[in-house]
């Protein structure tokens, strides 16, 4: 049993998960690190553990249901308690307009960012109902609130976030549950540069979508997560709060 707030972050093997999982760490909580990457949780289990607080490192991929049911058993048994979950685990998909973009692609697309994160936030409600209390921040996207040419399948997926997240936040208002979500710009990630292919070009365009004229750190989303997870946002659920450098404000 723990007795510091234990915080969950999914995805949690590199870029926006990591750097999440790092904040929580440094902000006092056990963290419980859960992705398809066990190498690159191995590692980072340590480097939370050096922090001072507690890891747990599950190696989980979302879109499997009786994964996420074992994930969130073994937080139980470890920690008897789950106090903040970072759903992020995501993929970005093929890069193809609508036309021409696969359904299998929409399926893998929509399986691992709304149905896996469905699935986790389903564990998640019914552990906090149960405490009374709780905070979830869903990754979200700009994606999800305007469209982005040749990815129309990751564009729904961040859009059902959206909903997903602002309908259990209404549900579980009273229930001492909060649920808020932040929607990044491009994020200088491994996910990124996939879709950049690192050339300059393509990232001075990227850089160019958001008013700052740059892109956004992992640390900064972490941030934001942190922020709308811990007591400070007390009164705030339902929000979709944009990490973009004003992308969406233009
Ligand atoms: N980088 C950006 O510009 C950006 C912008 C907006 C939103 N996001 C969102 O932020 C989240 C993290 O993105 P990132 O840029 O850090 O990407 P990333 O590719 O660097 O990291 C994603 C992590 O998710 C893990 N993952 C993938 N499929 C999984 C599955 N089925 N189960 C468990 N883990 C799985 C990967 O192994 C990886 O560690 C994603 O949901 C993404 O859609 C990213």
């Amino acid at each position: 049993m723990s007795t510091s707030p234990v915080a969950l972050v999914t995805g949690a093997a590199t870029g926006i998960g990591k750097a999440t999982a790092l904040a929580y760490a440094h902000a006092g909580c056990d963290v419980v690190i859960a992705d398809i990457n066990s190498e690159r949780l191995k590692q980072l289990a340590h480097d939370i553990q050096e922090i001072g607080v507690d890891a747990l490192a599950v190696t989980t991929d979302v879109s499997d249901i009786e994964q996420v049911n074992a994930l969130h058993e073994k937080i139980m048994a470890h920690f008897g308690r789950l106090d903040y979950a970072c759903n992020n685990a995501g993929i970005e998909g093929e890069n193809a307009p609508t036309g021409e973009s696969t359904l299998e692609n929409y399926d893998r697309v929509m399986n691992i960012n709304v149905r896996g994160l469905y699935a986790c936030m389903q564990a998640q409600l019914k552990i906090m109902e149960k405490q009374g209390k709780g905070a979830i921040v869903n990754m979200a996207s700009v994606a999800g609130l305007i469209g982005f040419p040749g990815l129309p399948a990751y564009c729904a997926s961040k859009g059902a976030v959206v909903q997903l997240s602002k309908t259990a936040a209404v549900e579980y208002a009273e229930k001492g549950v909060r649920v808020n979500a932040v929607c990044p710009g491009a994020i200088k990630t491994e996910m990124i540069d996939r879709i950049t292919r690192q050339d300059p070009e393509t990232e001075k365009q990227f850089a160019a979508l958001h008013p700052m004229n740059r892109m956004g750190t992992s640390e900064e989303v972490a941030n934001a997560v942190l922020f709308l997870t811990l007591p400070s946002s007390s009164f705030i659920t339902g929000q979709m709060l944009a990490v973009d450098g004003g992308m969406v404000a233009r």
